[in-house]
C-alpha cells in the first residue's frame, strides 16, 4: 500500500457521507487551550498536542477528535497514559467521566511524503502548513471545526541550519538552542482562533522587514519572508500591505491587533494565499513581483491578495464562520473589501470591468451548470469544493448589493455593529444580515433570498415611449432559473442603478435606484418629447443577465455617451455581442455599429487610455458561447475573427498611431504607465490580426526589446498565436531565459496551452511530457492543464483528444492532489451546453475519471453531480 499521507482521503467504495447545514450541533467539547509540540523534520515530525477539554452541556458523549491519516502514539487523560481509546473512521473516541479533563496525544507526520499539501508539508526546503477548512486533523487529533475556538501555545524545534527560522501565529516569547545542531522557539497567540487558522513555518528564510503604526499608535513589525535571493521581489507587496492596514482603518474603523504581522511565500500551494493568524501563507505567485518578471496583471494580483488576507484578520479571524456552510460569511466580504480597496488604489471602472469580467467568466457559467450551488450551500461531501466563485466572488456581489440598498454610510453602521456584536464569536450569515438590518433600519428579510437560491437571475428591461403623454415606460421583469436540486424560485431582490438619457442634448435627469423585489414591475416617467435611451444595471449594480429591447442606435449611443463608465463599457461589449451573436446565426456578419463604436472610443480624448484598452477588446470565446443554446466553437472562433479582422482593417492607421503614441518609456508602475502598456498592446494584437508580417517583426522587436515582463509576455502571446516563423524562436528564447524562474516558466507553459493555433491539443500533449511539467506543483499543473481547459478552441476539438488528455491528467494527479485535481472538473462538466457529439465525448471523458478506482473523495463529487 501507498503511504497513507500520499494516498487521498478515504476511498468512495460506496458513496462519501454528505454533510447537511440543518444538521449542525454545537460541539459536545470546548478546547479554551491547546499546547503543541512539533519535532520537526522532513522525514519524521513528532507532534505533542496538550489540550484543556471542557465539557460543553450536559450531555454523556465521549470526547470524539478528528484525524486524518493519523494514529495516536501515546495518548494521556490528566497526565496519566491510558489503553481504552477507539479509534473510528479515523477519529480519536474518549470517555471521559468529568466535565474539565486535560488530553495529551502524539503523533508522527512525513511532511517530505505528504504531496496534497493540506496539513504539514515540505515545499522547496520549508515545512509549512496548511489547515483550512480540515488540514489541521493531519496534524494533531482535534475538534478540527470553526466553531471551537482555542488559544494557542506552540514550541517547534528544528535543526538550526536548515530551519534557522521557526515562525507561528501572535508573538515569539522564547528562542533557545536544544543542542545537537538544533534550536527551538515558542509563540504563543493571545486571540481565541479556529484550527483552520493555526499555521508554522520552518525554513532558511529571509525578511523584508519594515513596520506600521496603528491608528491608536502602535507599531507592529511587519517581515515578508521569501529565499535570500527573492528579498527584492517583495517591495510591491509590502507597499500593498501598509497601504491595506491603512485603508481598513479609514474606511471600515479596523486596526491591526498584534505587535507582529508576518507573510511567508511558499511555492507548492492549492489556492493563492491563507490568512493564518498573524501569519499568512502566501502561493509566491502573489508575492513576488519585479518589472523583469511580472505583467501588471500579477501586480495587481498581488496588491489585491495581500489586502485580501489582511483584510480577513477581522472578517473571517476576530468574527469567523460557525460551519463551513457560512464560508461566504468571511468570503464574500472579504472579497467586496479587497475589490473595493483595489478600486481605491488606480481606475475605479477599470477594476469594476475587472471584476465583472471575472464573475461571467467563472462564476455565471458555475451558476448556470451541475455544480450550482446558493452563496451559503445546504450541502456538501468535501467542503474543499466549495472554495468556488460563488462563494467568494457571488458572495462579494451580494454584500455589494447590501451597500447599495443601505448606502456607505449606514452599511459602515452594519459592519460597526457586525464586528462590535460578534468580535470573538464564529457566527453566521444571519448574524451578518442581522448587524447590517439592525444598524440601518433597511428591512433585509426578502433580500437574504440571494444566500439560499443559486442561479443567476434573468431581468428583462423594456423600454416603451408615448409621444402623446410624453411619457416612457419601464417594464421590469425578473426570472431565475431553476438548479440542480432548486426548480423553482421566489423572486430575488434586484438594487437597480438606472438613468434615461434624452438623445438630443445626450444629458441624463441624473441616476437614480429601482429596487425589483416582486416577478415584474413597471415604472412610468414623464417629460419624455422623445424616447429616452435607457442606461440600466449601471456600474452592474445587481449580478444578472440583462435582457432589453434597446436597438442598435441605443447602444450605440450609450457606448459614446453614458457617464457611468461601466455602463459605457458594457453598451460596447452588447453590441459586440449581438453583432457575433447574429454572424453565427444568420451567417451574415454586419460589422459596421461595431467598427464605428470602436473608432469614437479609440479617439475619444477624455478616456482614460487604460478604460479605452478594456473597451475595444472582443468579448471571450466563452462568453459568447454564454449566450448560445447550444455552443458551437468553431462558429464563434469564426466569429470572431472576423470581426476582429474587420476592426483591425478598419482603423488600422488609429491601432499603429496608439502603438506608437505609447511606446518608448520605461518601465514604471503607476495607472497611467499600466494603461498606456495596456492599450498599446491591445493594438499590436489588431496589427498583427491586419498584417501578419509587420505584426511579427513588431512582435517580435518589443520581445527583444521589453524592459517589463507586460510588454514581453504581451508579444509572446501574439507570436504564439500566429503562424509566423519567429514564433518558435521567440518561445525558445524566453525558455532559456527564464527556465529557472518557475512563477515565469508557468507563464511559458500558460501561452502555449491557451494559444489559438488549430495544433495546440498536440502542442500541450507534449508539454506534459516535458522535464519541466510536474503534477506536484499545483502552480505548473494549473499553467498547463488548468489553463487548456480554458481554451475554448482546443480543449473542445472536435475529435475528443482534449477531452481524453484532460481526463487522463486528472486522473493522473487525483492521487497526489485531490484538491487541486477536483478544481479542474468543471470544465468537463459543461457538457450539457454543446452538441450532441462533444456532450458524448466529454460524458466519456467524465465515466472514464468516476471508474478510477480509488478516486477521492473530492473528484469523485465533483465528476458524479456532473454526470447527475
Ligand atoms: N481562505 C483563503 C482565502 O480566501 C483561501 C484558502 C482556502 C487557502 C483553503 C487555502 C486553503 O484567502
Ligand atoms: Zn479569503
Amino acid at each position: 500500500m501507498l503511504d497513507i499521507q500520499t494516498t487521498a482521503t478515504a476511498v468512495p467504495l460506496s458513496t462519501p457521507h454528505i454533510i447537511r447545514r440543518e444538521d449542525y450541533r454545537p460541539p459536545d467539547w470546548m478546547v479554551p487551550e491547546i499546547g503543541l509540540d512539533f519535532d520537526l523534520g522532513p522525514a519524521k515530525t513528532r507532534v505533542t498536542a496538550r489540550l484543556t477539554v471542557s465539557r460543553n452541556g450536559g450531555h454523556g458523549r465521549p470526547l470524539v477528535l478528528e484525524g486524518e491519516t493519523l494514529t495516536p502514539l501515546a495518548v494521556r487523560v490528566d497526565g496519566q497514559a491510558i489503553n481504552d481509546w477507539r479509534i473510528d473512521d479515523g477519529r480519536l473516541v474518549i470517555d471521559l467521566s468529568g466535565d474539565d479533563h486535560v488530553i495529551e496525544t502524539e503523533v508522527e507526520l512525513s511532511p517530505e511524503r505528504n504531496t496534497q499539501l493540506m496539513g504539514l508539508y515540505a515545499s522547496g526546503g520549508l515545512l509549512c502548513t496548511q489547515c483550512e477548512a480540515e488540514g489541521f486533523r493531519r496534524i494533531t487529533f482535534f475538534p478540527d471545526r470553526p466553531d471551537v475556538l482555542s488559544r494557542y501555545s506552540v514550541r517547534m524545534t528544528a535543526d538550526k541550519s536548515a530551519y534557522p527560522v521557526l515562525l507561528a501565529n501572535g508573538d515569539n516569547v522564547a528562542n533557545g538552542d536544544a543542542g545537537e545542531g538544533r534550536h527551538w522557539a515558542e509563540w504563543n497567540d493571545p486571540f481565541l482562533k479556529p484550527s483552520y487558522l493555526f499555521a508554522l513555518v520552518a525554513g532558511d528564510l529571509k525578511a523584508n522587514r519594515d513596520s506600521f503604526t496603528t491608528m491608536s499608535g502602535r507599531t507592529v513589525e511587519l517581515g515578508i519572508w521569501v529565499r535570500e535571493a527573492d528579498v527584492p521581489k517583495t517591495a510591491y507587496a509590502m507597499a500593498a500591505l501598509k497601504t491595506s492596514m491603512k485603508w481598513d482603518e479609514d474606511v471600515y474603523g479596523r486596526e491591526y491587533d498584534l505587535g507582529v504581522f508576518n507573510i511567508v511565500a511558499v511555492d507548492d500551494f492549492n489556492f493563492g494565499a491563507m490568512e493564518n493568524k498573524g501569519l499568512n501563507v502566501f502561493n509566491s505567485r502573489y508575492i513576488l513581483a519585479d518589472a523583469d518578471t511580472a505583467t501588471d496583471v500579477d501586480y495587481d494580483n498581488v496588491q489585491g491578495v495581500v489586502a485580501h488576507e489582511y483584510f480577513h484578520n477581522w472578517s473571517g479571524n476576530r468574527v469567523t464562520c460557525r460551519d463551513w456552510f457560512q464560508l461566504s460569511l468571511k468570503e464574500g466580504f472579504t472579497v467586496f473589501r479587497d475589490q473595493s480597496f483595489s478600486a481605491d488604489q488606480g481606475s475605479a471602472a477599470v477594476q469594476r470591468i475587472e471584476d465583472v469580467r471575472a464573475l461571467r467568466g467563472s462564476q455565471f457559467p458555475e451558476d448556470g451548470g451541475p455544480l450550482a450551488h446558493p452563496i451559503r450551500p445546504d450541502s456538501y461531501m468535501e467542503i474543499g469544493n466549495f472554495y468556488t466563485a460563488t462563494i467568494y466572488n457571488k458572495g462579494a456581489e451580494i454584500i455589494r448589493m447590501i451597500h447599495t440598498l443601505l448606502g456607505a454610510e449606514k452599511f459602515r453602521a452594519g459592519s460597526d455593529l457586525y464586528f462590535e456584536r460578534h468580535d470573538g464569536q464564529a457566527v453566521t450569515c444571519d448574524d451578518f444580515v442581522a448587524a447590517m438590518q439592525d444598524a440601518s433600519g433597511v428591512d433585509l428579510s426578502v433580500f437574504k433570498r440571494w444566500y439560499a437560491q443559486a442561479g443567476t437571475p434573468k431581468l428583462m428591461a423594456a423600454i416603451a415611449h408615448d409621444a402623446d403623454t410624453k411619457q416612457a415606460t419601464l417594464t421590469l421583469t425578473q426570472l431565475v432559473p431553476p438548479t440542480p436540486g432548486q426548480p423553482v424560485k421566489q423572486p430575488m431582490t434586484l438594487p437597480i442603478r438606472m438613468a434615461l438619457f434624452d438623445r438630443a442634448t445626450g444629458e441624463s435627469g441624473g441616476e437614480q435606484l429601482v429596487v425589483l423585489d416582486t416577478d415584474t414591475t413597471t415604472l412610468t416617467f414623464d417629460g419624455f418629447a422623445q424616447p429616452p435611451v435607457l442606461s440600466i444595471n449601471r456600474d452592474f449594480s445587481a449580478p444578472v443577465v440583462l435582457e432589453t429591447n434597446r436597438t442598435e442606435a441605443d447602444l450605440a449611443f450609450l457606448a459614446a455617451e453614458d457617464d457611468d463608465p461601466f455602463a459605457r463599457y458594457e453598451a460596447m461589449q452588447q453590441l459586440m455581442l449581438n453583432t457575433l451573436v447574429a454572424a453565427i446565426s444568420t451567417g451574415v456578419a454586419d460589422h459596421a455599429a461595431v467598427i464605428k463604436g470602436v473608432g469614437e472610443t479609440l479617439s475619444d480624448g477624455a478616456l482614460d487610455p487604460a478604460f479605452i484598452g478594456e473597451a475595444v477588446v472582443l468579448p471571450s470565446d466563452a462568453f459568447i458561447g454564454d449566450q448560445m443554446l447550444v455552443v458551437d466553437p468553431d462558429a464563434i472562433a469564426t466569429a470572431r475573427e472576423a470581426l476582429r479582422l474587420a476592426l483591425a482593417n478598419a482603423h488600422l492607421a488609429k491601432w499603429q498611431e496608439i502603438y506608437a503614441a505609447n511606446g518608448g518609456r520605461s518601465f514604471e508602475y503607476s495607472p497611467a504607465a499600466k494603461g498606456a502598456r495596456r492599450i498599446r498592446n491591445v493594438a499590436l494584437g489588431y496589427i498583427m490580426a491586419a498584417d501578419a508580417d509587420a505584426g511579427a517583426k513588431l512582435a517580435f522587436t518589443q520581445f527583444g526589446a521589453a524592459d517589463n515582463m507586460t510588454d514581453r509576455l504581451a508579444a509572446l502571446g501574439t507570436l504564439a498565436n500566429s503562424q509566423a516563423e519567429l514564433r518558435v524562436a521567440a518561445l525558445d528564447i524566453f525558455y532559456r531565459r527564464y527556465r529557472d524562474n518557475a512563477l515565469v516558466l508557468d507563464k511559458w507553459f500558460t501561452t502555449q496551452a491557451v494559444s489559438t493555433r488549430a495544433d495546440t491539443v498536440e502542442a500541450v500533449i507534449e508539454l506534459a511530457g516535458h522535464p519541466d511539467f510536474t503534477l506536484s506543483n499545483p502552480n505548473r499543473f494549473r499553467a498547463l492543464v488548468g489553463a487548456f481547459g480554458m481554451n475554448q478552441r482546443s480543449f473542445h476539438a472536435a475529435d475528443g483528444r482534449g477531452y481524453a488528455f484532460f481526463a487522463d491528467q486528472i486522473i493522473a494527479l487525483d492521487p497526489v492532489n485531490a484538491q487541486t485535481a477536483a478544481k479542474m472538473v468543471p470544465s468537463l462538466g459543461r457538457w450539457r451546453r454543446f452538441d450532441a457529439e462533444r456532450q458524448a465525448l466529454m460524458r466519456a471523458a467524465l465515466e472514464r475519471i468516476l471508474a478510477t478506482p480509488g478516486l477521492s473523495k473530492d473528484v469523485f463529487e465533483q465528476v458524479s453531480k456532473s454526470l447527475a
